[in-house]
């Protein structure tokens, strides 16, 4: 017996007072749990309605949007799934939170739509409206089914070579598409790349940290925009520099992490892992996946090279060094299931994930070039310590923590070819040597 869920139902407008009275009718009891599974069932409520009328929450709605499914949180806000009330459109609603507000996250709000909307490709996430209800201001874009690459390789372990490359390569032409466009991604992550059941992937957040090259009204220009544990050198040392072949270092660490379940730089804070971008190479990636070839290990090597002038040189260079591993058909290793986020479990470093938040998202932290100390101010990034760039300490006379051993057979120190020619000259040298002395040994003692 009770009443708040019947209540907010109607209030909520989800429900009208005819349909309740049928309900009730129908099961012939006033228990909410009842009638709130009857209505599920019958199709007029999601589960996630459901429940947030259970606890008296009666606005389900963005604008012309009726909220239907949580889907997750990220690092600018919340994410749910969402339907327009009059077109019946499925569709994704990022929601820019009220406490977040601030004039710098709205005008990024404001660009990431902008951008957005002028985008139109298959391995790109589409943007379809904006909008704003009351204090709340949110981007509505195409509904992806499936999950993201994190979640992919967090749920089901690092992806095979031909899966990874699959992805990957999708998300390249996904990323050439923006640089055509004078587009810089800068956040090109795991978490921003979603992949469907069949297997297509595409680039989510593309306007949320891009930038128009050469635009200078950017209120972001000038500052770090990434998540630590993928960002560039040349970003780290200076913002303003980059360009698409940040996008494409970025994916490098992503392809890494994607066939080895690591991050490249795992542990430490994010000022550890930007000094280890910019010094180190990381492990071998064949240390945690061993039946990896010679040639993919390169391809990430190339894409993951500190100098961009030496790097990989496009997105879609990319992809065609990754399509022999890609197979002909979107088939996937393994079923994929949207679930709520959950939180990780404590302890486990894949060098994303510290706080209890799940988010990842782009963290923006003041200007200034690496050497000179990052400052401490995330704006956007404060619900997730640890892993943001945001989080830097902001005191620059802190010593570095560098507790990543450096492998010698890293990926851009190749192995040099076994030295044969050298080995076999020594060899004869060696024989011609001994005959030589021994002719002369008997010579001496005949001569006797
Ligand atoms: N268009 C979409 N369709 C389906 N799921 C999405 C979409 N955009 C984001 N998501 C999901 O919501 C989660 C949070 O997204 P987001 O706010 O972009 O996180 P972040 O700030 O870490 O990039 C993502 O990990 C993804 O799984
Ligand atoms: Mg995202």
């Amino acid at each position: 017996m009770g009443t708040v869920f019947k209540e907010s139902a109607i209030r909520s407008g989800l429900v009208s007072q005819r349909q309740m009275a049928k309900v009730v009718d129908k099961i012939g009891a006033e228990d909410d749990a009842l009638i709130a599974a009857t209505l599920v069932k019958s199709g007029l409520l999601t589960e996630y309605q459901a429940q947030q009328l259970h606890t008296g929450r009666t606005k389900l709605t963005l604008g012309p949007y009726l909220i239907t499914d949580w889907i997750g949180q990220g690092g600018m806000g919340q994410v749910f799934k969402a339907v327009h009330k009059v077109m019946g459109r499925e569709c994704a609603v990022k929601v820019l939170p009220l406490e977040k507000s601030t004039a710098l996250s709205r005008d990024s709000f404001t660009r990431e739509i902008r951008l957005q909307a002028g985008l139109d490709c298959p391995f790109v996430v589409r943007a379809y409206d904006a909008g704003r209800d009351g204090n709340v201001h949110y981007l509505v874009t195409e509904y992806v089914p499936g999950t993201d690459l994190r979640k992919l390789v967090r749920r089901g372990g690092p992806l095979s070579m031909n899966h990874a490359a699959l992805v990957i390569s999708q998300a390249a032409r996904g990323l050439q598409y923006a640089h055509d466009l004078g587009l810089v991604h800068r956040d090109v992550k795991p978490g921003n790349i979603l992949v469907t059941p069949e297997g297509h992937a595409k680039v989510s957040d593309i306007g949320l940290a891009a930038w128009s090259m050469g635009l200078d009204d950017d209120p972001r220009a000038g500052k770090i925009v990434g998540t630590a544990d993928y960002l560039s050198p040349e970003q780290i040392r200076n913002p303003r520099a980059i360009g698409p072949a940040s996008d494409l270092y970025s994916l490098g660490c992503t392809l890494y992490y994607t066939v080895t379940g690591k991050v490249p730089f795992p542990g430490g804070d994010s000022k550890s892992k930007c000094k280890r971008h910019c010094e180190q190479t990381p492990w071998h990636p064949r240390k945690f996946a061993p039946d990896l070839s010679e040639d993919f290990v390169d391809t990430i090597a190339d894409m993951m090279e500190k100098d961009p002038s030496r790097r990989i040189a496009t997105a879609t260079e990319v992809a065609e060094r990754l399509e022999i591993w890609c197979t002909t058909s979107f088939e996937v290793d393994r079923p994929i299931e949207r679930q709520a986020w959950t939180a990780p479990p404590i302890g486990m470093d894949d060098g994303q994930e510290f706080g209890t938040s799940g988010a990842d998202g782009p963290a923006v932290i003041g200007s200034g070039q690496y050497s000179s100390g990052l400052q401490g101010s995330s704006q956007q990034g404060s619900g997730n310590p640890g892993s943001k760039v945001g989080m830097v300490p902001s005191d620059s006379s802190m010593p570095l923590v560098l507790d990543q051993p450096v492998d010698p057979s890293m990926p851009r120190e190749r192995r040099k070819p076994f030295p044969v020619g050298f080995v076999v000259g020594l060899m004869l040298g060696i024989v011609l040597g001994a005959l030589t002395a021994l002719y002369c040994v008997r010579e001496y003692f005949t001569q006797q």
